[in-house]
């Protein structure tokens, strides 16, 4: 059974300038009445946004990054983040500051760590970020702080690593430190499920641990669900992005079948998805993006190496998706062919750097490696995207993104749809255009539109 909220025993004490000492309150109590100081460790896409609304419910927040652009841009109340704009600075009312210097933790009653997971190149687990900001943690930690993992991460993460680093020196958790896992879940530009209404999974090391990891959070967010173990928490959120890719990998394995049969995959998933029950519509697209749903699945399969067993969904999902953009660049070359055209010199125009709609993050996009690949097949490319004003393609290939303008439609041998930001759907310059691939079904059909 998951643990009732115990009555908190904590008490430190904090000497404080003048030099008296003086008991502190309870944890609960220094939460309950926002005295108590959080820190984030890590102001990226998932840190930064948390970090805001613990400053916005009346928390002292601390954010530690050793990137000292983001520290000052925090400190400047600059917004770098779409889901962080500059007037929610006002909001938290300079509640929320920024360091590179981990001294800070000592101040902190409970701290969180949003620190990077990428995948090597060998597609196994990169915990170094998460190992560095433990230890870094660990040299500052004083008797009662509370430390939370939130990074994505495979299983088994907090209760062996990071637990092993905390407790050096002979420390004992549930004793003189508290240690929780509480997986990130935001998705960035959602303009409808934020950090307050996403419900959140929480789970502590010992029941204790819990307990004050499920009490720092309730203060932000609506819903907040315990699971037993924190290797549950890390597994639902792997489950959660795997659940994801296996399906996009069905619609896409779909687009290649229905490719073959001559019929449209889009008005097939519109068909099924008029059943009101057990179906789910997923959508092809040119390939998986982001730093989670392509990366995450594989934290699972590294992990069951160790067991002696191979996850064949994920691996068979994990090459269904990384052939679509293959086959997009097989799509264009056909386009272009049908009007008697190669790839070879012609001027494409592409629609989209960012994964995904209306956000800045090209982690792991599918147009960086479709791009790549028409350059190498000497492709004159432009691109547009009013969200990222340059990209770097390797090699010191860097193109900086065109203006959305029907001129640029009309001078394209070839325009190819890879993210559909809004910018582009209000002002819809394709009707110029002479050739269009369209990975993502938001361009009427016609003659001169090739699907995927
Ligand atoms: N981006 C998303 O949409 C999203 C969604 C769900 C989960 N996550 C997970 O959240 C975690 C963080 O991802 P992100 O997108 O915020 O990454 P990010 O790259 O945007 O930000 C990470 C920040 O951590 C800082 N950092 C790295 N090492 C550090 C250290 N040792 N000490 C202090 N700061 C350090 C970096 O400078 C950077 O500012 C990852 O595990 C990711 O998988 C991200």
């Amino acid at each position: 059974m998951i643990a009732d909220r115990k009555a908190d025993r904590y008490t430190r004490s904090v000497s404080e300038d003048r030099g008296a000492t003086v008991a502190v309150a309870s944890f609960e109590e220094r939460i309950a009445t926002r005295q108590a100081r959080v820190g984030i460790v890590g102001l990226g896409y998932a840190g930064l946004p948390l970090a805001m609304a613990f400053a916005e419910a009346g928390f002292p927040v601390t954010g530690i990054d050793l990137n000292a652009e983001r520290v000052q841009a925090v400190n400047d109340s600059r917004s770098y983040l779409v889901d962080v704009p500059e007037e929610r600075y006002a909001a938290a009312e300079g509640r929320l500051s920024a360091t590179c210097d981990y001294a800070a933790v000592g101040e902190l009653d409970a701290l969180t760590i949003c620190v990077p997971t990428p995948l090597s190149k060998t597609r196994s687990p990169d915990v170094k970020y998460v190992v560095a900001a433990a230890e870094s943690i660990s040299e500052h930690l004083s008797s009662g702080q509370l430390v939370m993992l939130q990074s994505t991460t495979y299983p088994g993460t907090t209760e062996e690593l990071v637990l092993d680093i905390l407790q050096r020196g002979g420390r004992q958790v549930g004793r003189d430190f508290f240690l929780g896992y509480a997986p990130e879940r935001v998705d960035p530009g959602n303009r409808v499920y934020d950090v307050h209404n996403t419900p959140k999974l929480v789970a502590g090391v010992t029941d204790e641990c819990l307990a004050r990891v499920r009490a720092v959070y309730e203060t932000i967010v609506d819903d907040v669900v315990a699971v037993r173990r924190p290797m549950v928490a890390e597994m639902a959120k792997l489950h959660e992005n795997t659940f994801r890719a296996v399906n996009i990998a069905l619609a896409n394995e779909l687009a290649l079948i229905c490719d073959r049969l001559g019929i449209s995959a889009w008005e097939v998933i519109d068909a099924a998805a008029t059943k009101p029950f057990a179906f789910m519509p997923h959508h092809p697209g040119p390939g998986l993006g982001g730093d989670c749903i392509p990366v995450v699945p594989h934290f699972i399969s590294w992990r069951m190496r160790e067991y002696g067993y191979s996850a064949r969904m994920i691996d068979t999902a994990h090459e269904i998706n990384a052939q679509m953009p293959v086959h997009v660049v097989h799509r264009v070359a056909d386009a272009l062919n049908s009007v008697g055209r190669a790839i070879n010199r012609a001027r494409i125009l592409v629609l989209g750097m960012a994964y995904k709609p209306d956000v800045h993050d090209t982690r792991e996009s599918p147009s960086l490696i479709i791009t790549q690949d028409l350059l190498a097949r000497g492709a004159d490319i432009r691109y547009c995207d009013p969200w990222v004003p340059t990209v770097g393609l390797g090699q010191g290939t860097v193109l900086e993104n065109v203006g959305w303008t029907e001129e640029e439609v009309r001078e394209a041998d070839c325009v190819v749809m890879l993210t559909p930001h809004r910018a582009f759907l209000d002002q819809p310059h394709w009707r110029h255009a002479r050739l269009i691939v369209d990975t993502r079904n938001v361009i009427p059909v016609g003659d001169h539109v090739w699907s995927i």
